[in-house]
């Protein structure tokens, strides 16, 4: 009886002490994620006609953007000219601002969230962040 006592303490001792070691190497383990942000990343997207810049200022007033945009002064949503201060214009960023258009969405600039656009076509919205992201 008293060999099952120790073999007992023996077993939850060894558990013990192996949970503990594999917290340690859980902990050791960890890798620090590090993100590195290109700051000088090709001007990809700015490579865009003026006739294409044109077209992409006129989409904004055929849609309902200037009704909570517009270029030098917060309304509802950003200036645009705050927008193309805060990303650089490149492919990237166009792309991303082209989906976050169409989807609608918060967290950016604020709680106050943008309406989502489905039904406009991603090749004008794209050209509209093209626009936006010219203005500097
Ligand atoms: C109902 C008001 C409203 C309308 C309409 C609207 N926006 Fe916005 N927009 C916002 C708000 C609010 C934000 C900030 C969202 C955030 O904080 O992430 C925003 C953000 C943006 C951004 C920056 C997105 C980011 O993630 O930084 C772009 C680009 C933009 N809008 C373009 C447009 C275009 C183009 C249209 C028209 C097709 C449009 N918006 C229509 C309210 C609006």
């Amino acid at each position: 009886m008293k060999k099952i006592a120790i073999l007992t303490t023996c077993v939850f001792a060894m558990f013990a002490v192996s949970s503990s070691f594999a917290q340690t190497v859980k902990k050791t383990t960890t890798v620090k994620k590090t993100t590195t942000v290109k700051k000088t990343a090709p001007a990809a997207g700015g490579k865009v006609s003026a006739a294409t810049l044109e077209e992409g200022k006129q989409l904004l007033a055929k849609n309902d953007c200037l009704s909570c945009h517009k270029v030098d002064v917060k309304i509802v949503g950003p200036a645009y000219k705050d927008v193309a201060k805060k990303y650089p214009n490149t492919a990237v960023n166009v792309e991303k601002l082209t989906q976050k258009v169409i989807a609608g969405g918060s967290g950016n600039w604020g709680d106050v969230p943008m309406s989502a656009h489905p039904s406009v076509p991603p090749a004008d919205v794209k050209k509209m962040v093209q626009y936006i992201l010219s203005l500097k």
